[in-house]
């Protein structure tokens, strides 16, 4: 994949879209989860940010890859790092009790989570995610 000046320049808006976004949506999950009866918009939140798992680092990778960013394996692990995290968050929470035959929602545990991913992202979006955006402003201007 071949990328212009003007895609790189529209992809850098995106990605720092994104990472308002992705911000928001970690901290907005680690505040219901502090309250038990925000069952649902935990779930609804939870979800939300398996877009942002998929979409959102397959940009920065693709973009990482094509420009030849020299961090790419340490971005791709640290991203890995987020997503066993996620999926971890998603697996215990909605977790689905066979015996009784109910979800089961742990709180406990995904409050927990909900702040390694919070603390995890402050620390990747201010060294690697910056390092990329760095690297790609030089190779636009
Ligand atoms: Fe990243
Ligand atoms: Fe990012």
């Amino acid at each position: 994949m071949d990328y212009e000046k003007k895609d790189l320049q529209s992809m850098l808006l995106l990605i720092d879209k994104q990472h308002k976004d992705i911000r928001d949506s970690v901290e907005a999950l680690y505040d219901a989860c502090l309250n038990p009866d925000n069952k649902d918009l935990i779930l609804e939140l939870i979800y939300s940010l398996d877009k942002y798992v998929t979409e959102h680092f397959k940009n920065e990778e693709q973009l990482a890859e094509v420009t030849g960013f020299p961090h790419l394996e340490h971005l791709k692990k640290d991203h890995d790092y987020f997503k066993a995290t996620y999926y971890r968050l998603r697996y215990h929470y909605t977790y689905y009790d066979e015996e009784t035959r109910q979800y089961n929602h742990v709180y406990m545990f995904a409050t927990h989570l909900a702040k390694t991913l919070e603390e995890w992202l402050d620390v990747h979006i201010r060294t690697l995610d910056k390092e990329l955006i760095e690297y790609l402003k030089e190779k636009i201007f």
